[in-house]
């Protein structure tokens, strides 16, 4: 190997940066894609605030400082040359970030959170940065091992090279310079840059899906939300990967579906998920039917809602998952939310839609005051994803209905007015409650008066029963 530029300090020799910020040569085992500086400035300008910019020069000014050369690196990068909007930083520095982080605490104020295991550190920025991003993850570079397939990696610190190495895609293994003498410089030893151009998910060493599965999730999500296609060497990896999907823990298999539910297009990821056997390597049963993933579409950005009950009532990735399940028997849905540990909450919920949703067709046929029995006992947001879900049924009137209006219909009359009237406290009151209740829903009341009459056709009928009127005094109605 051999460098057009020997003056340069290591790092960013290694790195294949000249101090006119170009990349400066092109070398068989380590190649650099070359970027002016206007190109990639002129994108942070028009892509990022004036407040994230100063927040980015004040972090790499400290590093500079210390010694350490700053990088932006993974999805910021990527989309920057997307031209897409980014809002999330993912600074690395060569060196220990969190020295970084604690000289910036020391000098700008506010607190830092260490990750030692993983060499990182959170700097949350004190008040007086009011406007400002208020939390910066900063990274160190670093080298990372895995002990066995699906474990967490073992981490060291090393070159910003070994950092581009140990990451998932070429796309995502890109760095932009913030030093002052190459501000703006992309770094791109991998061949990202060409990837994106080419619409490709590359990975960048052979091991990479059966070091960590959880980039077979990660292609397809990527691969559908930028419309790229999986390289050909990359996609006949997968099949040999598959079986260590089993080895991820729960925790880390659910973040990548909630990643998934949070996409634009999950039905489509799903699919394409299938259609490689990466899905079935969770849990064969997982719904793949049309119907299953149709109903995913129904279930939409709030900003693509025409109306705000066209939006659930609760963050997208649950609303999805209960659409996504809601059709399969209990038994499986219990031993999903086993697999993938479930919270108490979100396994309720999807319980409760699942129930909902096999007894749609006989709710068709329900009185308003059965169905609002009936749906009382679930929670709010699994009648309100059923309901999202449905073609326009008559049990899906029932349950907007129900959401819209019969939950909060009440009699007038209460267990003070009854108390007024001298009927004892106890299960009666619950019974006629809910029988006026009941009376309003059907429409078989619906002024003061009719209420008042049905109240004493109640007391009459109890009177008749029992034969006793002492305990009413009726004619305080
Ligand atoms: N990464 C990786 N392997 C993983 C997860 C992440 O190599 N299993 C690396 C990638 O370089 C990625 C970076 O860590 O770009 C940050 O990960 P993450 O925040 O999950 O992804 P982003 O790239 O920010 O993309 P997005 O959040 O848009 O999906």
């Amino acid at each position: 190997m051999s460098y057009l530029y020997p003056d340069l300090d290591d790092e960013h020799r290694l790195a294949g940066l000249g101090h006119s910020g170009f990349i400066l040569h092109i070398i068989p085992d380590f190649l650099l894609q070359l970027q002016p500086m206007t190109d990639i400035t002129e994108r942070l300008t028009r892509f990022t605030t004036p407040e994230q910019r100063e927040l980015i020069h004040l972090i790499a000014r400290e590093a500079n400082r210390l010694g350490m050369h700053a990088y932006l690196v993974g999805g910021f990068v990527r989309d920057l040359l997307l031209g897409r909007m980014v809002n999330d930083f993912d600074i690395v520095v060569v060196g220990n970030a969190i020295t970084l982080c604690r000289s910036l605490v020391k000098k700008y104020g506010g607190r830092l959170t260490p990750h030692i295991l993983f060499k990182t550190a959170t700097w949350f920025l004190p008040e007086t940065f009011a406007g400002h991003p208020r939390v910066w993850d900063l990274t160190s570079a670093r080298l990372e091992t895995y002990a066995r397939p699906a474990a967490l990696p073992t981490v060291t610190l090393g070159t910003l090279h070994d950092d581009l190495r140990r990451r998932d895609f070429t796309i995502n293994a890109m760095a932009l310079c913030l030093d002052s003498d190459c501000f703006g410089v992309l770094i791109d030893p991998l061949g990202g840059r060409a990837d994106l151009e080419h619409g490709l998910i590359r990975v960048i060493h052979p091991r990479s899906f059966i070091d960590d599965p959880t980039r077979l999730f990660r292609a397809v999500r990527y691969a559908v939300r930028y419309g790229f296609r999986l390289a050909p060497e990359t996609a006949a990896l997968i099949p040999d990967a598959l079986p260590y999907v089993d080895d991820l823990s729960p925790e880390r298999l659910r973040h990548e579906l909630d990643l998934i539910f949070e996409e634009g297009q999950p039905t489509r990821i799903l699919e394409r998920l299938f259609a490689l056997g990466i899905l079935q390597s969770i849990y064969p049963p997982l719904p793949s039917s049309k119907a299953d993933l149709a109903r995913l579409r129904r279930i939409r950005f709030p900003s693509q809602a025409t109306s705000s009950s066209e939006t659930p009532d609760l963050p997208l990735h649950e609303a999805r998952w209960i659409a996504w399940l809601m059709a399969l028997p209990t038994k499986e849905i219990r031993a999903i939310a086993r697999r993938l540990h479930f919270t108490a909450d979100l396994k309720k919920k999807v319980l409760a839609a699942s129930s909902i949703f096999h007894n749609l067709d006989a709710m068709g046929g329900w009185t308003p005051s059965l169905c609002t029995a009936w749906l009382e006992g679930f929670p709010d947001q699994a009648i309100q994803v059923v309901s999202l879900c449905l073609p326009a049924v008559k049990a899906r009137d029932c349950l907007k209905n129900y959401l819209e209006q019969w939950k909060t219909v009440r009699p007038l009359t209460n267990g003070e007015t009854l108390k007024a009237l001298g009927l004892p406290p106890g299960p009666l009151y619950k019974e006629w409650l809910w029988q006026l209740r009941a009376a309003w829903l059907d429409g078989a009341i619906s002024t003061a008066a009719e209420e008042e009459m049905l109240l004493h056709k109640l007391i009459e009928e109890r009177r008749q029963k029992h034969g006793d009127t002492n305990d009413l005094q009726s004619e305080r109605m």
